[in-house]
């Protein structure tokens, strides 16, 4: 089947805005939205900028607006999109070049609230033991990949971009639910500023566009109990 690609493009040494272009490939229904930007790329313009590296939907780095959703291009599949495909950077972060956008506010608001372990108590003899059912707390928010599909679907983040946005909330769950870990009210301390989780409106844009499927909204809805009961 032939399919129409629509791109978005933008070269921050030639273009002043950025600017569709239209290319016509050759797809099979079952490619992904990654083979069609792979053969752009190789056969008809080479400058074609955008980010990918597993390809199997492990990453996450190439998240993008595909049809006016986010979804990671090397997931979605031709027979799910028809013939008109339309592809465009995430919103609401700068665009580097084409598809890519810079990233560093991103992962500024993820390491804002301190994702990794935090345990200062002294080791026990043995491993800190934690129950089938401690580990099932935070199950969901591990299998987060950092993608920014979330976050940058949020119209709470395009309306204020110092907002930390669901995946920095997402990632802070998986820590404040640990039972192991010992920084919870510290994250929670940060969560609670006015770029925190009362930003979120519950529009669930971002359950949509995650690819792993977790339910951000009900994460943050537990973070947002957690500070009522731990803060107030
Ligand atoms: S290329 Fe790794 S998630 Fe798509």
């Amino acid at each position: 089947m032939r399919v129409e690609l629509r791109i978005r493009r933008f070269d921050p040494e030639r273009d002043q805005a950025s600017h569709w272009e239209t290319y016509q490939v050759e797809a099979s229904p079952m490619d992904r939205v990654l083979n069609l930007l792979h053969a752009v790329k190789e056969e008809q313009d080479p400058t074609l900028t955008f980010r990918r590296s597993c390809g199997h939907g492990i990453c996450g780095s190439d998240a993008m607006r595909i049809n006016g959703r986010n979804r990671l291009a090397c997931k979605v599949r031709v027979d799910q999109l028809g013939h008109r495909i339309s592809v465009e950077p995430l919103l609401g972060l700068p665009v580097v070049k084409d598809l890519v956008v810079d990233m560093e506010g991103f992962f500024a608001a993820y390491r804002s609230v301190m994702p990794f372990f935090v345990a200062d108590s002294p080791v026990p003899v043995r491993e800190r033991l934690q129950s089938p059912a401690e580990r099932a707390r935070f199950d969901d928010t591990t299998k987060c990949i950092l993608c920014a599909a979330c976050t940058t679907s949020c119209p709470s983040f395009w309306a204020r971009r110092s907002y930390v946005g669901p995946a920095a909330i997402v990632n802070a769950h998986r820590f404040i639910f640990d039972s192991r870990d010992e920084a919870g009210p510290e994250r929670l301390q940060v969560l609670a500023d006015t770029d925190g989780v009362w930003r979120c409106r519950t529009i669930f844009n971002c359950v949509d566009a995650c690819p792993r499927q977790i339910q951000i909204t009900r994460a943050i809805l537990e973070v947002s109990r957690a500070i009522v009961e731990d803060i107030a």
